[in-house]
């Protein structure tokens, strides 16, 4: 029985949701190549971060460069710290990143967390082999995850990919300041790719060396540290594994909500807290059970070196067990200072004539991961069909058009239906290949919540089949003011039963 991995990348290179890179030259592991489902996918994930998250005033985009030259990260302490213990193996030449390699053969979690003694020594004590063909290892060694290049054709300016977004938010501080007229709280956010030289990868789209990443720094003052916006969040309820949970290797959850968490210390910061509940709200709006969702704690071994506190958003999928799809952490004045030190100039903000460096807070999600538990946790087989019951306001395309035979005049009105659609701005998909239950059985793998077919009815009296994808029921109903009520029903405004009258 294949696992549900590898049913949905069978699907997924089948119909173009994702595959892996440069296949015609052998493959490369660590990348992967979207198509246009999975394209249009990623896309509507990033439009719905940003409804949740920049759709404020004070949340100023930025869009910078990929490239950075090395004293960015020498003053970010990334070049000393961005670093994982790998092995190789002496018989196949394999690398291994030694953390994964650990809870691998033993089942731990979060072994990064017990630090580099305990790490090498694990690998000992357990006797690890090569998973691949069972070689020794060889001793571990502090590999540097980030790509380098040499920036111009002599050379001579060594430059790295950035492996977070976030160093473009904080060298830019004092741009954004400006533009927020000089008042805090704001932030910056931004979506690009970012790049990391993961020491092993994974298949499909969960630990790759290129992805997608949505982060914002918000900046505030710590004498004045309230968010002003926490109501909205206050009663969002949240499963939390507090540190103090983690250290005792407690499992139970604690339910509570944001405000509660906030009030029993367990979030450190107002800010932090806001954007652990809009955070629950945006992974709810992917279709994603609050069942399936945490926040872990990371212990004081396991933080990154700028984090004073970090939550990892987790959700949990059949086939890889807790992903963790979104760090949020505390980096206080950590990174503003680092840039002061090292660049020389003021990243300081002004308070009653005092000069003060601000303190921030971080959520950052990657998208390529939230695409990947989107599908899976959408996934459904039913009478030997693959369907993805997307979200409708995420699914790549929102109607199938259809005529249900091609002659007669049929094609001629569905093709302006499909028209009429798009024009109004719908993202349709026309298709006349095949009998019409398989091309519903396309609209389903491709997610599609709605198909509309044009049959000799349509030719009498304007009216058409609208099929739903989960329910696979149908209504027929009038296409003058078809368009509203499809837009009303793809962004939860009616029920599908409200489309018209049932077949
Ligand atoms: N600026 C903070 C930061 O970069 P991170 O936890 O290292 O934090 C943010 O990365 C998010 O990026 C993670 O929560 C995860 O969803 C995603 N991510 C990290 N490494 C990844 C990889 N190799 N492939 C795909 N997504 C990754």
């Amino acid at each position: 029985m294949p696992n549900a991995q590898d049913t949905i990348a069978a699907i997924a290179k089948r119909r173009g949701y994702y595959w892996p890179s440069y296949e015609i030259y052998g493959g490369l592991s660590g990348y992967i190549t979207y198509g246009d489902l999975g394209t249009k996918l990623k896309r509507n994930i990033e439009c719905t971060w940003r409804r949740y998250f920049t759709n404020h005033q004070n949340i100023l985009e930025l869009d910078a460069p990929v490239i950075n030259p090395a004293t960015v990260f020498e003053a970010s302490g990334h070049l000393e710290n961005f670093k994982e213990y790998s092995t190789e193996c002496t018989s196949c030449g394999r690398s291994f990143r030694v953390d994964h390699l650990i809870e691998e053969k033993t089942g731990l979690e979060t072994v990064e967390a017990m630090g580099g003694d305990a790490i090498l020594r694990l690998l000992r004590e357990k006797g690890i082999k090569c998973p691949q063909c069972g070689g020794a290892l060889r001793d571990p060694v502090m590999f540097l995850t980030m790509f380098k290049t040499e920036i111009g054709a002599t050379g001579g300016l060594t430059g790295y990919a950035r492996p977070e977004a976030a160093q473009s938010m904080f060298i830019n501080f004092k741009r954004g300041y400006q533009h927020a007229r000089e008042k805090l709280p704001f932030a910056l956010a931004q979506v690009g790719k970012v790049m990391r030289n993961e020491i092993s990868p994974r298949r499909g789209p969960t630990r790759v060396r290129e992805f997608t990443i949505m982060e914002l720094e918000l900046f505030f003052d710590p004498q004045d540290p309230n968010c002003p916006m926490l109501g909205e969040v206050v009663d969002a309820p949240i499963r939390l594994h507090t540190e103090e949970m983690e250290a005792a290797e407690e499992n139970t959850p604690l339910k509570t909500t944001i405000g509660a968490a906030l009030e029993q210390g367990h979030i450190l910061t107002e800010w932090g807290a806001y954007f652990m509940g809009v955070s629950r709200l945006f992974v709810d709006h992917l279709g994603i059970p609050a069942e399936r969702q945490r926040f872990r704690a990371h212990l004081h071994e396991e933080r990154s070196h700028y984090s004073s506190q970090t939550y990892d958003h987790e959700v949990l999928l059949d086939s890889i067990g807790w992903l963790e799809v979104a760090g949020h952490a505390y980096r206080t004045d950590y990174d503003l200072k680092a840039h002061q030190r090292g660049s020389g100039h003021d990243m300081t903000a002004l308070r009653d004539g005092t000069r003060f460096t601000p303190h921030v807070v971080e959520p950052s999600f990657g998208l390529d991961r939230l695409f990947l538990a989107a599908l899976e946790i959408s996934y459904e087989r039913r009478d030997k069909r693959n369907i993805f019951t997307l979200p409708r306001d995420i699914a790549p395309y929102q109607v199938s058009v259809f005529p249900l035979v091609t002659k007669d005049g049929l094609t001629e009105r569905a093709g302006q239906v499909h028209e009429a659609f798009q024009g109004a701005g719908l993202a349709t998909f026309y298709d006349e290949g095949g009998s019409v239950g398989r091309r519903y059985a396309r609209s389903d793998e491709a997610g599609t919540p709605l198909a509309v077919t044009v049959d000799y009815t349509t030719l009498e009296d304007d009216t058409v089949t609208v099929r739903d994808r989960d329910s696979w029921g149908q209504v027929r109903t009038p296409t003058h003011d078809l368009t509203e009520k499809l837009k009303a029903y793809l962004t939860y405004g009616i029920d599908f039963g409200d489309l018209g009258e049932p077949v």
